[in-house]
């Protein structure tokens, strides 16, 4: 039906750079004269093993992580790390705290669950995870082995805009749908981790970046897989890691380096948030429910006065080529998601679409 590529909107997986596509459809027969591709290549092979420590290498640099440091490539996806997150830092008959602001800060605090105490120190419940709470009103637990946090909710477009502390305990935070996307203080974190498909790669793997000074307290049943202590020792290589998409990583961050980096791309991130939102903000016809001062630049919520007329903005706006606008069926309504390779004209042409679409049918 499109004989271009559209702009898509999905929440993940999501777009990938088109410079990141062609580079990697040049190498995908024949990668640097190996004669074979890299998806084909043995992971203990050496022009492997070269494009491994160089993805590592790229991405300790693009998100200056400093050398006390691991980079971890996990399976599993970011909710395989609610699990190996619990399963390494909190202790046998441990605790930790989480705070819950959207449906995946829910979800790991559930998944926590299994394997000690968890303190909901905020829920964000009461009014639909439309805000972000304060660091005063943290309700933090004595002896908690961590803080959990989820740094940009996915599903109802808030972030946080501070780092929250915990009095000395390891801070760790869910990036998965804003990793790489402004620069971040790694030195302010016990543990960063984020699921690939949004900013970093295709779906298949999660990165984490751990603070070599948080203690590693693996539980009897710990699974080898999610074990970071093995993870370290093996250099994310126990097993077969996600090969290709770990490269693919390694194209992407090429990518960033080449824009300028992450001051660059949060610039670019923001000029494109910045014209949605103030679109939404001019228009009495969308409706945006993040509270403002939470609002994410990475995933744009917006939905009309009613159910039918979202609908009929999904179908329209898929027709013009602005695919996967659909709302969460959480929150329903309307999600844009801006994400690093979301280039500035695809959100020109959100907007020239919701503009005519407003006019259309007020
Ligand atoms: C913030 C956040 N955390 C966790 C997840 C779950 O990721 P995965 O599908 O890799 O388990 C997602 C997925 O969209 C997400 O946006």
């Amino acid at each position: 039906m499109f004989k271009e590529r559209i702009y898509n909107f999905s929440a993940g997986p999501s777009m990938l750079p088109a410079a990141v596509l062609e580079r990697a459809s040049a190498d995908l027969l024949n990668y640097n004269a190996t004669g074979m591709s890299v998806m084909e290549m043995s992971h203990r092979s050496k022009v492997y093993d070269e494009i491994f420590q160089s993805v590592k290498e790229k991405l300790r640099k693009v998100m200056n992580i400093p050398s006390g440091y691991h980079i971890l490539f996990m399976h599993g996806g970011a909710t395989g790390a609610f699990a190996s997150v619990a399963m390494n830092l909190i202790g046998e008959n441990g605790k930790a705290d989480y705070v819950i602001t959207g449906n995946f800060s829910k979800n790991a605090a559930s998944e926590a669950k299994k394997y000690g105490a968890v303190n909901i120190a905020y829920d964000t419940a009461d009014k639909n995870h439309t805000y972000i709470p304060e660091q005063k009103d943290l309700k933090l637990t004595q002896g908690a082995s961590y803080l959990h946090y989820c740094a940009n909710n996915t599903i109802f477009g808030t972030a946080w805009k501070y780092v929250p502390t915990a009095g000395g305990v390891p801070v760790v935070s869910d990036m998965s749908s804003c990793i790489l996307s402004e620069p971040v203080d790694v030195s302010k974190f016990g543990l960063i981790y984020a699921g690939a498909q949004k900013n970093m790669a295709p779906a298949g793997f999660a990165v984490a970046i751990l603070n070599k000074d948080v203690p590693i307290k693996t539980l009897g049943y710990t699974p080898k897989i999610l074990d970071y202590n093995m993870m370290i020792k093996e250099d994310s290589m126990p097993n077969t890691p996600s090969t290709y998409n770990i490269y693919i990583l390694g194209l992407v961050l090429d990518w960033i380096q080449e824009l300028g980096g992450l001051t660059k791309m949060a610039e670019i991130n923001r000029d494109k948030a910045k014209i949605l939102y103030n679109y939404l903000d001019s228009s009495e016809f969308y409706i945006s429910p993040a509270q403002k001062e939470a609002r994410s630049v990475m995933n744009i919520t917006f939905k009309t006065a009613n159910e039918e007329m979202d609908a009929k903005f999904v179908k329209e706006s898929a027709a013009a080529g602005l695919a996967n606008l659909k709302g969460h069926r959480l929150v329903g309504g309307m999600r844009a998601s801006v994400y690093n390779a979301m280039p500035m004209e695809g959100v020109a042409k959100l907007v020239e679409f919701m503009d005519k679409f407003e006019r259309d049918n007020r």
